[in-house]
């Protein structure tokens, strides 16, 4: 089946193991499909929902787009650009916003992380975040949506004012239903210092993730420091259920690999974390040290970084610039 893919990353650096094994890894399986259409957007608008220094916000994006290339995406195949520079994202957003329901909103759970116990102070940009999500997902027809487990609710957001809107406006499927992918057992990597924490680019300590830019010294030191427990290595699966560090860990080495959870915690039955650690540090800087390497050389190729995004934006302004036109005609403009 034709698959239309939309997919964005924040720019907001630290691109680590969990936005390569939720998401990334899985746009680049479906970049390297023939039948697909994918977008990948490097959301710059997302970003600054939280105060970003210019500068580095800039270099930010400029490493987003390496990452993408260095794990894999071919720019030739699929458009990759930043999402400020096509204009119909923000229009979209308020034209949705006044489709979207506060209460819609209010249950939104990662708003509510993120803003955290003063939620006054958070900014509005922040709270409706999820709507200039839709619109970025809306725009471009999309069939298929590949996200970590984080984004899931999201996602029936963007469904839920599709929905509304084709209804409001009587418009049958003007805005077609996105379908979420989301990777089955690993949607969702954890802290490497706290199994029941997501892996996160704004977690203080840089032992909680390995970062896509780190190098083998980095790797193995950080997968040395994980956290795991006193027992020996699960012998069943039911075992992983109330130990989540051994389960983050057999995780990581499953996805990193290919594996099912099943395979790797039959291979590793009762054996100690140690042996297991030394495994996973070769696999993980097997897999993660070329993309670390790639992203460094790329970042000394700036012009052709800006080449891909000036003719991926331009590409994306097409699709979006007919969708947005034919929203206006509808909502009355
Ligand atoms: P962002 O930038 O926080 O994360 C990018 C992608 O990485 C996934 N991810 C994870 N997956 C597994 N384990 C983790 N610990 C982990 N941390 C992050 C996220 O689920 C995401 O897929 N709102 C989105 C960006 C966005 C978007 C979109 C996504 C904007 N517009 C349209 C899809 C479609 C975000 O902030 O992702």
């Amino acid at each position: 089946m034709r698959k239309k893919i939309f997919s964005g990353v924040q720019p907001t650096g630290n691109l680590h193991l969990g936005n390569y094994l939720g998401a990334i890894k899985n746009f680049v399986k479906l970049n390297n499909e023939d039948q697909n259409e994918c977008v990948f957007c490097v959301v710059d608008l997302h970003a600054i929902t939280v105060a970003q220094d210019p500068k580095k916000l800039k270099e930010n994006i400029y490493e987003t787009v390496a990452t993408f290339i260095a794990s894999g995406i071919n720019p030739e195949k699929s458009i990759i650009f930043n999402q400020s520079k096509v204009s119909a994202h923000s229009e979209t957003a308020w034209i949705l916003s006044c489709v979207a329901r506060m209460g819609w909103l209010n249950r939104m759970t990662q708003f509510k992380e993120k803003a955290g116990k003063d939620k006054e102070k958070a900014s509005i940009g922040l709270y409706s975040y999820p709507v200039l999500m839709a619109a970025d997902i809306l725009l471009y027809d999309t069939t298929h949506v590949p996200v970590g487990d984080d984004q899931k609710q999201h996602l029936e957001l963007c469904r839920d004012i599709a929905q509304k809107f084709n209804n409001d406006f009587n418009v049958g499927d003007f805005f077609k239903l996105p379908e979420p992918l989301i990777q089955k057992e690993f949607s969702r990597i954890m802290s490497l210092r706290d199994g029941t924490k997501k892996m996160s680019k704004s977690e203080s300590s840089d032992l909680s993730r390995i970062n896509l830019t780190d190098d083998k010294d980095q790797i193995v030191n950080k997968i040395k420091k994980a956290k795991t427990d006193p027992l020996p290595m699960p012998s069943s699966l039911e075992d992983l259920n109330n130990r989540p560090e051994a389960k983050n860990l057999i995780g990581i080495y499953s996805s990193l690999n290919d594996f099912t959870l099943e395979k790797t915690v039959k291979e590793f039955s009762e054996k100690n974390f140690s042996d297991f650690k030394k495994i996973l540090s070769d696999v993980c800087v097997e897999k993660i040290e070329p993309i670390s390497n790639k992203i460094k050389k790329l970042l000394n190729e700036k012009n052709y970084i800006d080449k891909i995004l000036s003719e991926g934006s331009k590409k994306a302004e097409d699709i979006a610039s007919k969708k947005i036109k034919n929203i206006k005609e509808i909502v009355g403009f």
